[in-house]
């Protein structure tokens, strides 16, 4: 689902993202990237969506070599590859339901197809009480549930999560993690970055750790070891 091989991104003039990283993700898994601040976790992340391209090396997603994808391609990926953020990244002026259509109109979704599939993801986020308001009149808990659900309305085949807990208490970033967990049961392949030791160890998933931009190990049923 996932392939990189010996990807680097070097950041001008020349600080090292990541370097000579070989990944394979296959579809359905959920795989937790780990390790200090600085370490290329981000950068990694965001090769994946595309909002980085690599210096070298080459990326396929789903037999897609995204490695030199261009600017109008990147919508279409953006399809496939659902994206949540530490900061939700929630549209401040615009209702939960709005902030989830949003998404679909932008990408041409005719009214009826937001019709039928906002109150689908919302309800699998457990949000179907709170149509109406606005990201400020929300938890974090909540507010990255509505940034969950925006991230499904493409029913993705992927989904890159970095930091999603970063901002939420033990409870609440419990309830982020047992959604993840259902999403990947429904078939999405995870990618979670973060440096939560609680939640990597009691995921009990693949541990991909870096350090200085390297992959120093990949276990599977791993344990957060810094
Ligand atoms: N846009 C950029 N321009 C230049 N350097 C960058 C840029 N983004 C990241 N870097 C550098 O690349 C390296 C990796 O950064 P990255 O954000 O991937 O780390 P991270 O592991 O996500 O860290 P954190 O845990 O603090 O979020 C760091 O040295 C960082 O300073
Ligand atoms: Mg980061």
């Amino acid at each position: 689902m996932i392939l990189l091989k010996n990807v680097s991104k070097i950041y001008p003039p020349n600080v090292v993202g990541i370097e000579g990283i070989n990944l394979h993700v296959k579809p359905g898994e959920f795989i937790s990237i780990v390790g200090r601040s600085g370490t290329g976790k981000s950068t990694l992340a965001k090769l994946l969506f595309a909002e980085e391209r690599p210096s070298r090396g080459k990326i396929e997603i789903g037999g897609w070599d995204i490695t030199n994808i261009k600017d109008h391609d990147v919508p279409m990926l953006r399809r496939q590859i659902g994206v949540v953020f530490q900061d939700y990244k929630l549209l401040q002026k615009k209702t939960v339901y709005e902030n989830v259509a949003f998404a679909l109109q932008v990408a041409g979704a005719t009214a009826r197809h937001i019709r039928d599939v906002v109150p689908l993801v919302l309800n699998i986020v457990n949000l179907h009480d709170k149509y109406d308001r606005y990201p400020k009149q929300l938890s974090g808990g909540e507010q990255q549930r509505v940034a969950i659900a925006r991230s499904l309305v493409h029913q993705p085949k992927v989904l890159v999560a970095d930091e999603p807990t970063g901002n939420l208490d033990t409870l609440n970033a419990r309830e982020i993690m047992d959604l993840l967990a259902k999403i990947n049961e429904f078939g999405t392949t995870v990618v979670l970055v973060t440096h939560d030791r609680d939640i990597v160890n009691r995921l009990r998933r693949r541990v991909i750790t870096l350090e200085d931009g390297k992959i120093v190990s990949d276990v599977e049923e791993g344990r957060y070891k810094l």
